[in-house]
């Protein structure tokens, strides 16, 4: 069956290049890929040889619309289970505190498999089509999250988390175990031949490794080209740390190791210094930014306009539970909100607070259609998947969201296609997101339904 939707149909080709396609039509065939897309359903028709019992239409009403799935850069499942606590104490504190007793419960499989299915079921209703997720050091729970997201119909990059030093006694391997697991873990993924759920290397991060740790894991990246991701400069206190142990920059403690790869994504890089952005751009590596989690751990705000305007690509993270929101919607409008506040703090437009530290008149704030890009496409090239996902292009796989805006509270008038995805990313929620496909399966449907 070939699935026609028709209405409303938008999404991002680039950054500052938004599509949209009122009274449009998106087809999907059979096997979930797009194979149409555009106003002039009725010459793709003409062009398209197939018998019309193998259509399926379906209508958007007017406050309807299929956009891309959103992408989650960076998220760790296990925390799902602290979700919206313990939010008040910076980084290193909070991971002592809190993150790293809660994931060294993780040995415990049935625990495990609780808590994952919990957050998998959450990201998916909040339109997470494509989630690039932190398990936690134990191999045999961070295989129930890669079944879990298979099951559920995710598309997701798993990574087993490595830390062999600088954690507690409760919560720590050897450099060898944990080149040895990531190894195994890479290779049964690779067994469950899901082409859905992808590997990834995972070194906690810089503080968490020992630099032969991140040098074997940097060999298994390379060796068996799989993603990688981790951490980068979140906070200072962390920042001043690694550069005593590495006596490097952040950036080239990895790059030392051949972390630094077109398949890596750092998060937050709040606190990169211009030689790091440049060091990362001619690596071809990307950054999560995840703005709910910066603020909530009082990490700083990271400027991605001038991560963009130095070539690097820059996806969304929730970074739950450091970030209080699994919603990439609601981390959208964090993003245009951290944009606001930069750009009023370089523009002096904060009473009472003098000088400028920066002054920049020429600063631009994000846009909500760039901060769009950035949820969908942005991610799906952070994580190196846009030749899949990110937006419909044709021979793309479909994943997408219908979203509907009167969900909640129809509309006082009809709205254009501006103004329906305005009113989603300013005052939407999941409840808007009536439906979710992956690779042109439903994952999540109508409550009714
Ligand atoms: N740095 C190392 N581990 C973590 C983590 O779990 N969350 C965040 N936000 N930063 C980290
Ligand atoms: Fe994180």
């Amino acid at each position: 069956m070939t699935t026609i939707f028709r209405g409303t149909i938008l999404h991002t080709k680039a950054f500052d290049e938004f599509e949209s396609f009122e009274n449009g039509f998106l087809a999907v065939s059979e096997d979930g890929k797009i194979i149409g897309v555009g106003n002039d359903y009725d010459s793709w028709l003409s062009s398209y040889k197939c018998n019309p019992s193998t259509l399926s239409e379906v209508r958007l009403s007017e406050d309807q619309f299929l956009m891309p799935g959103f992408v989650d850069c960076h998220i760790h499942a296990p925390q799902y289970a602290q979700y919206g606590l313990g939010l008040d104490m910076p980084l290193l504190d909070w991971l002592n505190t809190y993150t790293f007793p809660l994931e060294a419960k993780f040995s415990d499989q049935s625990y495990a498999l609780k808590v994952y299915k919990r957050v998998v079921e959450a990201t998916i209703r909040c339109g997470t089509t494509l989630a690039s997720y932190f398990a936690t050091n134990n191999l045999e729970s961070t295989l129930i999250l890669a079944r879990e997201a298979a099951r559920q119909g995710q598309r997701a990059l798993i990574g087993k988390v490595c830390s062999n030093c600088n954690s507690p006694d409760y919560y720590v391997e050897t450099a060898e175990e944990s080149a040895k697991a990531t190894e195994k873990f890479v290779a049964e993924l690779q067994g469950l031949k899901n082409p859905l759920v992808l590997p990834t290397i995972t070194p906690r991060f810089a503080l968490s490794c020992s630099k032969e740790l991140l040098q074997e894991l940097g060999d298994i990246a390379k060796r068996l080209d799989v993603h990688v991701q981790s951490h980068i400069s979140e906070n200072l206190a962390e920042v001043q740390v690694v550069k005593g142990i590495f006596k490097t920059s952040y950036a080239g403690a990895y790059d030392n190791a051949g972390l630094l790869t077109k398949k890596t994504v750092m998060a937050h890089g709040v606190h990169l210094e211009d030689e790091e952005i440049a060091l990362l751009k001619q690596r071809g590596t990307s950054v999560a930014h995840c703005p709910a989690s910066n603020t909530m751990l009082n990490s700083g705000m990271c400027d991605v306009q001038r991560l963009i305007n130095a070539g690097v690509t820059v996806g969304l993270g929730t970074d739950v539970s450091g970030g209080n929101s699994v919603s990439i919607q609601d981390a959208l409008l964090r993003a245009l909100d951290v944009s606001k506040h930069l750009d009023f703090f370089k523009k002096q437009n904060i009473r009472g607070t003098g000088e400028a530290k920066s002054p920049d008149p020429k600063y631009a704030q994000l846009k909500y259609k760039q901060a769009l890009y950035l949820a969908t496409l942005g991610g799906a090239k952070a994580l190196s998947l846009d030749h899949m996902t990110g937006n419909f292009l044709l021979g793309k796989e479909f994943d997408a969201l219908l979203v509907d805006v009167s969900v909640v509270e129809k509309p006082v008038r009809p709205l254009n296609v501006n103004e329906l995805i305005e009113k989603f990313i300013y005052t939407g929620n999941d409840r808007n997101i009536i439906e979710v496909f992956v690779a042109g399966k439903r994952v999540k449907a109508p409550e009714s339904a």
